[in-house]
């Protein structure tokens, strides 16, 4: 069977890391969160003193830092997931806290973040048989992906999903807090100078407001069988 590239971008919150996961599992290939990698930078800023107490970043120091971040997902068979490291140490609760989600839309708008985790992200796809989520992943990292799926939901429904996952990690945080989050981060993704969040043109859109997970994974493995990508 033939392996493909699979992109998934979207706002935050829509489910695209949960249906990307879904589809990894289901075809046997590497699932890649690249928005863990921008929250791995911003979480290796505030441990190192790079971000002021009302959110300034010490930009030109992070950069000349990027060579000191490595970061790698190691697979966890008990969780049956893939969990982020930061120079190997296992981060992923830290990357999800709200102190990371404050500052992570800036960080991801610095150039050198951008390039330097773009260069990791595509080598990642080297072999093909991916699924990777973002925000860029269709129109930058993938611009030749073979599959974009573009996901949109509700804000009331996203606030919850974003409130359940944070739950689910023992963080508790209000409604308001959350939907206030997501609202900033939406528009700094879209309004950034580099690689905004847009619609890639061949992408196809998928609304989640009204389809539970099981429901998003059937529809979009029933696209990949009717538009024959996995046929060599
Ligand atoms: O998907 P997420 O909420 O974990 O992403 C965290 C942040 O990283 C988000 O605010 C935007 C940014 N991001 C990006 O700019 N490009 C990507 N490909 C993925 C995420």
């Amino acid at each position: 069977m033939k392996k493909i590239i699979i992109a998934i971008d979207g706002y935050s919150a829509t489910g695209k890391s949960t249906l990307a996961k879904g589809l990894a599992k289901k075809l046997n290939y590497i699932y890649v969160d690249s928005g863990a990698m921008y929250r791995a930078v911003a979480l290796y800023a505030l441990r190192n003193k790079l971000v002021s107490d009302n959110h300034q970043i010490k930009v030109h120091e992070l950069i000349n830092s990027l060579n000191k971040i490595d970061i790698r997902f190691v697979f966890n068979p008990q969780k049956y997931t893939s969990e982020t490291y930061l120079n190997n140490e296992n981060v992923e609760r830290e990357i999800r806290t709200p102190l990371v989600s404050d500052i992570v839309s800036k960080i991801s708008s610095i150039k050198e973040v951008r390039k330097f985790l773009v260069q990791k992200q595509r080598e990642y796809g080297k072999e093909k048989g991916i699924v990777m989520d973002g925000r860029d992943i269709g129109t930058n990292v993938f611009p030749d992906a073979e599959l974009k799926l573009f996901v949109i939901t509700d804000m009331d429904v996203r606030v919850k999903r974003r409130l359940d996952e944070l739950h689910s990690k023992g963080i508790y945080v209000t409604d308001d807090e959350v939907k206030h989050n997501l609202e900033e981060r939406d528009y700094l993704d879209i309004h950034r100078k580099e690689n905004p969040l847009v619609q890639a043109k061949d992408a196809i859109v998928i609304d989640t407001t009204d389809l539970d997970r099981d429901q998003q994974l059937e529809y979009v493995l029933k696209l990949i069988n009717d538009l024959k990508l996995l046929k060599e």
